[in-house]
């Protein structure tokens, strides 16, 4: 196909592409074959000329966008729980450790029934992709059959994702907790050969498992060490947990593991922390901390939504970003309300503002918006909120040569935005003299599943408003 209109791309964590007259041509096989941008709409057949193209070539589906309108890279979740989805927007008055226990391990025990795995899951994967979620890092449960469902699902209604069969070995309830560590991986190694035989021989599968610890407190030295072992066999499977949500989870987990000095330290301990693990939250990160991540290369998973609705705390994400460390976006289902990747982004938007006033104090505006040096006591701006919505959680999933932005040679994963007064979202003004800028901006502070039109991966159309 070729789409000719505004496209929206991040080039870096501040800069961005806004190119009002865009021509981008998708293979059969979804790669993006060729781009270029401010066309002038009197000179376009003569650029598809160059690419011996035609608007009246039969073989093209030809895709026009108005103004008011532009492709953008889909959203990259870097983390969140398909099992939670029907606890979302309940339980926001506890604080992390009676969350689980009374409000999210009730829910996951339920997917012990396949049956209603396969309703809520189907519900699920629909609702992420419809708002413009391409690529999605998910948490199943700790049950076998019931994750291999998620994966199912998420392989047949065409969601790029990483699937991860939960481990959990303690500090659950009796019901929802694994035998023991030697059953909790045998069964992640039938997960992972299970996941893998659906897309067999295919080293570009959309649907892949990664292993999930849920975090240190659930799981016993034994299952750690274990799992460490199943890494270390399988190198390419990525490795996702979390990490320093919330204080009285750190302190009890430095009296499970009081050989290891920090939180970070536990899961590099057991030889779980390389290039391919995703640590969501980070919260109350130490420097020492943040310093090991970077150095194995691992990737951090903000999750804003879910932060402030737990009450965890407000992420120092530009110190994050000037350290170096890797950084996506996560919804964090249910701890966050929605798994809405917009809503991720405003709430990103609000936590670097609430850290910017404790730690600076003064006006931050202009210097945020501008300042070339630094993230950390700033705002972060607009193409930086973007990025780690879509190239950094490529990064972060160790996928940035393959998603994350509209490059040739990527793979169109992407999302066609509207904010036209047919979208019939009211919050959401559009005048024919905005800037693209402009429209970003204000779709990121108010836009919703209306304005995601249609959604597409590795070049297949999978959800939006427009899609059925
Ligand atoms: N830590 C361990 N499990 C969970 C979970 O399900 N959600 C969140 N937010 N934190 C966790
Ligand atoms: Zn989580």
């Amino acid at each position: 196909k070729i789409i000719y209109g505004p496209l929206i791309s991040p080039l870096s964590k501040r800069d961005i592409r806004l190119s009002p007259c865009s021509l981008l041509s998708v293979s059969s096989c979804g790669v993006i074959e060729w781009a270029e941008h401010d066309v002038d709409p009197s000179s376009l057949q003569e650029v598809l000329a160059k690419h011996g193209r035609s608007l009246e070539d039969r073989d093209v589906e030809f895709i026009q966008l108005k103004w008011g309108e532009w492709i953008m890279p889909g959203f990259v979740d870097t983390h969140t729980h398909a099992p939670q989805f029907q606890n979302n927007g309940a339980g926001s008055q506890y604080e992390l450790l009676d969350w689980l226990k009374y409000v999210t391990f009730p829910e996951e025990e339920k997917f012990a029934d396949v049956q209603y795995a396969k309703k809520m899951y189907r519900r699920v994967v629909r609702a992420s992709l419809d708002l413009g979620t391409t690529m999605c890092c998910w948490y199943g449960t700790l049950h076998l059959e019931g994750t291999k469902v998620l994966a199912d699902i998420t392989h047949e209604l065409g969601q790029r994702a990483y699937v991860g069969k939960c481990n959990m070995d303690r500090n659950s309830s009796p019901t929802y907790q694994e035998a023991s560590a030697e059953e909790s991986i045998a069964d992640t190694r039938s997960f992972i050969s299970y996941v893998e035989a659906l897309s067999p021989s295919d080293s570009t599968a959309l649907v892949r498992p990664i292993i999930t610890p849920r975090f240190a407190i659930s799981c016993t030295s034994k299952l750690l060490t274990g799992l460490g072992e199943l890494a270390a066999a399988h190198p390419q499977v990525p490795i996702q947990t979390h990490i320093s949500e919330n204080n009285a989870e750190i302190a009890y987990t430095k009296t499970l593991f009081p050989e290891c000095s920090t939180y970070a330290e536990v899961y590099d301990h057991f030889g779980l922390l390389r290039e391919n693990t995703i640590l969501a939250h980070g919260v109350h990160l130490e420097k020492s901390e943040l310093d090991l991540i970077k150095r194995r290369g691992a990737g951090l998973s903000h999750c804003p939504t879910s932060n402030f609705n737990l009450r965890s705390g407000s992420a120092h994400v530009g110190q994050w970003l000037d350290n170096g460390n890797k950084c996506g976006l996560g919804t964090d289902c249910s701890g966050g309300w929605t798994a809405s990747m917009i809503t991720a982004m405003q709430l990103a938007s609000v936590c670097s503002k609430v850290v910017s006033f404790y730690t600076k104090g003064d006006d931050a505006t202009l210097t945020g918006r501008f300042s070339k040096t630094q993230f950390a006591k700033y705002q972060l701006p607009i193409p930086t909120l973007f990025w780690i919505a879509t190239m950094g959680g490529a990064e972060v999933c160790c996928l940035q040569d393959t998603i994350g932005s509209l490059e040739p040679g990527k793979q169109f994963d992407a999302v066609r935005v509207s904010i036209l007064p047919e979208t019939e979202n009211m919050h959401l003004w559009y005048e024919e003299s905005d800037s693209l800028e402009s429209m970003l901006e204000r779709f990121m502070t108010n836009g919703d599943e209306r304005n995601v039109r249609e959604v597409w991966v590795k070049g297949r159309k999978v959800g939006g408003r427009l899609f059925k």
